[in-house]
């Protein structure tokens, strides 16, 4: 069965996911904890950041929480993930360092490895990590072998990489056909890659052939489909937004059905387990 995290850092929305009864783990990012810091301040709301975590990772309790690392460097994120699981796994032991696959920003930089170093590091510590930020099969068997609990490929900024190259219009959560789209007659891909679905079955094949323990982590998911496909192609893990999840029961048919019956309610039916 597919785990659902909720791909959040807001606490009401975590609360909302867990209350529901299917959530299996949570993930946060920089810019994700960015916004429910903002959406408290422009509330005027004080926010004690510590105790806001202690209280995200009680919510999750017996459920991974992946907290990311901020720093670039092997060094750095080695330092931040040990300093970070010491301060919050005590809470609820649920922690997982999320550590960047490659913490360069550029071809030129010389940090390339340092993201494997900070895994392996951790790894040896016995600290689970969460590999992100995968666009390649080849980064998510690196990862793997460097000892990654959590790869976590982004399907949907691949899905934005292809429409953007190819100056296609689209909105972020627009589906993006599992195959792939074609412009004239060329197949858009990048390196091979059709789709952000591709993505995740192609890490999901490479990781089951070797039988390592690494669990792929679909992320970057926008809309229902993507989760039906990131099911289908066999990834353990799908992370999503909160309107995903909510949109993931809705249909016109199911309401419809409902409506219907409702209005055909035997009285005495009802009575008999009043
Ligand atoms: C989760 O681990 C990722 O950080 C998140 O899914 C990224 O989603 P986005 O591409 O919609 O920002």
């Amino acid at each position: 069965m597919v785990k659902i995290f909720i791909d959040s850092a807001d606490i009401d929305e975590i609360k909302q996911a867990y209350a529901w009864g299917i959530a299996d783990g949570v993930t946060t990012n920089p810019s994700l904890l960015k916004k429910a810091v903002d959406k408290r301040k422009k509330k005027g709301q004080k926010l004690n950041l510590k105790t806001y975590i202690n209280e995200i990772l009680k919510v999750a309790k017996g459920t991974p929480v992946s907290l990311e690392v901020t720093e670039t460097t092997a060094a750095g994120m080695i330092k931040q993930g040990k300093a970070l699981y010491k301060m919050f796994n005590k809470v609820a032991k649920n922690v997982y360092i999320k550590i960047p696959i490659n913490p360069a920003f550029k071809n030129s930089d010389s940090t390339h490895f340092d993201g494997i170093i900070a895994i392996k590091a951790l790894s040896k510590a016995k600290i689970p990590t969460n590999c992100t930020l995968i666009f390649t099969p080849e980064q998510a068997l690196l990862a793997a072998k460097a000892g990654a609990s959590f790869v976590s490929p982004f399907a949907g900024r691949v899905d934005d990489f292809l429409r953007i190259n190819a100056k296609l219009k689209f909105t972020k959560t627009d589906h993006y056909p599992v195959w792939g789209e074609t412009k004239g007659k060329k197949l858009l891909h990048d390196n091979g890659i059709v789709s952000g679905i591709d993505l995740v079955e192609q890490c999901v094949r490479v990781l089951k052939h070797y039988n390592l323990k690494t669990e792929v982590l679909a992320a970057s998911l926008r809309n229902t489909r993507q989760v039906r496909e990131a099911a289908m192609v066999g990834s353990a893990i799908a992370t999503l937004p909160l309107f995903v999840i909510q949109d993931m029961l809705k249909h016109q048919k199911t309401y419809e059905g409902m409506k219907g019956f409702t209005k055909d309610i035997v009285p005495a039916y009802v009575a008999l387990t009043k």
